[in-house]
């Protein structure tokens, strides 16, 4: 009798082991951690993949930028960083240079380059950013207590930051007016259209009228 239940609960740690023990990750839109990253009110991304699902060899998260709200200038000595824009256009700073990146864009910054980014659109950037290594959601986590409980202690989000090898910088002193905007091909298409219009009545108005 005891040995039966004893057989029944290995078969179940055995099964729940082989359930768990899956070859790959499958994060579905709006998955992962949600997570207070900057020191806004709506600065919340997420984390998709943490280094525990990759063998520590990278963590992706997802970001969403909102009009003025990107990170300020800083570096990470730990991890080098990719950035993929996959909705809306970012200005970036990185080491010095400046320019903009709409969505479909790859930046790559490797460690200890000095970086920063801004949204200068009504409408949100979403961003997928990767480090690698892993390690940046434990950041995450721990300052995401901070920026959940306001007023934010600059010192103490700033010590922590270093912990984790990164160096906050502040404002970038000079942002160049790259007018990194939406794509306005459907606004440049609909004043066309406009424009056409105006003209073909202009000839209908002289021809018939
Ligand atoms: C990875 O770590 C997180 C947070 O500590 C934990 O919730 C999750 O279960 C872990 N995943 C794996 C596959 O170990
Ligand atoms: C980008 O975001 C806008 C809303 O701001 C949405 O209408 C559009 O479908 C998004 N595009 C993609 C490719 O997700
Ligand atoms: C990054 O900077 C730190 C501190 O300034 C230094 O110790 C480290 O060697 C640098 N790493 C690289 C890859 O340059
Ligand atoms: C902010 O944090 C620093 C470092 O932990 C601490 O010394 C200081 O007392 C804190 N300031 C306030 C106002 O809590």
């Amino acid at each position: 009798m005891h040995i039966n239940v004893f057989c029944i609960a290995v078969f179940f740690i055995l099964a729940i082991d082989l359930i768990q023990s899956q070859s790959y990750t499958a994060v579905q839109p709006g998955g992962g951690q949600r997570v207070h990253a900057l020191p806004f009110q709506n600065g919340f991304y997420r984390i998709i993949l943490r280094g525990n699902q990759t063998n520590k060899q990278f963590t992706i998260i997802e970001g969403v930028v909102y009009m003025n709200e990107g990170a300020r200038l800083h570096y990470h000595m730990f991890e080098d960083e990719m950035f993929f824009v996959t909705n809306g256009t970012l200005q970036f700073y990185v080491d010095g240079d400046q320019f903009c990146a709409k969505a479909g864009t790859t930046v790559y910054i490797p460690r200890n380059i000095t970086q920063s980014i801004r949204n200068i659109n009504s409408k949100p950037v979403h961003v997928q950013i990767l480090f690698a290594p892993s390690g940046r959601e434990n950041f995450l986590e721990e300052v995401s207590i901070i920026n959940d409980n306001p007023p934010i202690n600059a010192t103490l989000a700033n010590q922590l930051a270093l912990r984790y090898g990164q160096v906050n910088l502040g404002e970038v002193s000079s942002w160049k007016d790259l007018n990194c905007v939406h794509d306005s091909s459907t606004l440049l298409k609909l004043s066309f259209y406009l424009m056409f219009s105006m003209f073909l009545s202009l000839i209908f108005n002289a021809d018939f009228f």
